[in-house]
């Protein structure tokens, strides 16, 4: 049991949807990488357990990014008065079409990890460039400090400016090759197969991909009906489906065997989220990129009743925010908004539901992770909220919910990913 080790502290996450669970002044043992248990008091058998004693800080989960761009870092804040699709051809395939210089993805790639770790994003599915080198350079980055992924090379073969777009077979052989070189390489890092959305993918390309995902049993990430004109773009490319999700189910690339992740999801149809439900797609909920360049009010709690699975994502860089509290915060405030000017009949979203989607919602999507119920990879942060303390005294509830909205990266004193501390990076 020499692998044993304990943090003691105010213990808080939540098992389910909705459902603190908080252990005060108590104890969350892990062994390796795995959560053994959380305690009110050290039981026996652990106590040969190291324990580090953090007193009355806030010990919670770490956060998971369902949704971000790494090459797209540098360009937060920037461009943001334009919708989706002018908003890709006049920003940000220019900003992606520079990563082809690896000195240039170097620089780019260490700010952009160093932001994640202070942060506390402990994992996250991250869509990177066509480029194979620059993008197995941000997975050895990523490792190198310790954070949990799944990254993706990016599939572009059709309505793309001539900088920055591949042949078909071309984007299916370098893909293979990413694959096969990256698939056993880390431990907490794996590859994910990443058609950029269908606009810029054709069918042929499509299909070899979803044949590459059965093939090495990868994940598969895009986006999906997000912005009004995309969706009218879509149904123009593709009469002969009937919905956009339908296109992505036609290529094998909608879930099932073969675990899928959507971004936004805002324009869904009825039909859509019956597939979603059925195949357990999950979405990627990105609020400050839905506001930002004009997408609208995704249907969350109308997902989690239907029982599509839902995480919470920072859109880096639709979204301009790294910090997954802040897109907690947001993401409340947009379900108020719909619930107000839209749909009346289902109610916003709370803290503690909002918690679990940043947390265990969007974990599920990489297995047992976002929580500390046993057999759960230990990824969690220690917050010093001591800052926060005023005139009130405040239950453990009330102090999670304002680091949540008034907290920053300065509260955040310790991370860990599957049982390990990460130190800060030092490029
Ligand atoms: N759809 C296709 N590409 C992108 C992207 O880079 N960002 C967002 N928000 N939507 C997309
Ligand atoms: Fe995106």
């Amino acid at each position: 049991m020499s692998n044993l080790k304990a943090l003691k502290g105010n213990v808080v996450f939540t098992p389910s949807f909705g459902e603190y669970k908080i252990v005060k002044n108590g104890y969350v043992v892990f062994e390796g990488k795995n959560v053994v248990g959380t305690f009110e008091s050290l039981p026996e058998e652990y106590s040969a357990a190291e324990v580090v004693d953090h007193g009355d800080k806030l010990i919670i989960p770490g956060f998971v990014d369902l949704h971000l761009h790494a090459p797209q870092f540098a360009n937060r804040g920037l461009g943001i008065d334009k919708e989706l699709l002018e908003w890709l051809k006049v920003y940000t395939f220019p900003e992606e079409s520079k990563y082809q210089d690896i000195d240039f993805a170097k620089k780019a790639y260490q700010n952009f990890v160093y932001e994640l770790w202070k942060h506390g994003t402990t994992r996250s599915v991250v869509f990177a460039t066509l480029h194979n080198e620059s993008t197995i350079l941000l997975m050895d980055l990523m490792d190198k400090v310790g954070l949990g992924a799944l990254v993706g090379k990016v599939n572009m073969d059709r309505n793309c400016p001539d900088f920055y777009i591949e042949d078909t077979q071309k984007s299916i052989e370098d893909t293979e090759s990413f694959i096969k070189a990256t698939i056993d390489k880390y431990e907490n890092i794996k590859p994910i197969i990443t058609p950029r959305f269908v606009p810029t993918c054709t069918g042929e390309l499509m299909e070899g991909l979803g044949e590459l995902a059965r093939k090495y049993s990868v994940k598969v990430q895009s986006h999906l009906s997000e912005n009004r004109g995309e969706v009218e773009w879509v149904k123009e490319l593709h009469p002969e489906c009937s919905s956009y999700a339908g296109v992505y189910e036609k290529y094998g690339l909608f879930g099932g065997d073969v675990p899928t992740v959507m971004a936004h999801c805002v324009w869904n149809t009825a039909e859509e989220m019956e597939l979603m439900a059925k195949n357990k797609v999950f979405v990627a909920h990105s609020p400050y990129s839905n506001l930002n360049i004009s997408s609208g009010i995704a249907p969350v709690r109308e997902f989690i009743t239907k029982g599509i699975p839902v995480g919470l994502a920072t859109d880096i860089s639709g979204g301009h925010d790294v910090s997954m509290a802040s897109v907690i915060a947001v993401s409340a405030q947009v379900s108020n908004m719909r619930w107000v000017y839209v749909d009346e009949n289902y109610k916003p979203l709370n803290t503690p539901e909002l918690f679990y989607l940043a947390t265990k919602g969007g974990g599920e999507f990489f297995g047992k992770v976002g929580s500390f119920e046993s057999g759960y990879e230990f990824d969690a942060l220690v917050i010093d909220d001591s800052s926060l303390a005023d005139v009130n005294e405040r239950s453990i509830e009330e102090r999670l919910q304002r680091y949540i909205y008034i907290g920053d990266d300065r509260n955040i004193v310790e991370r860990y990913v599957a049982g390990v501390k990460l130190e800060e990076p030092k490029f």
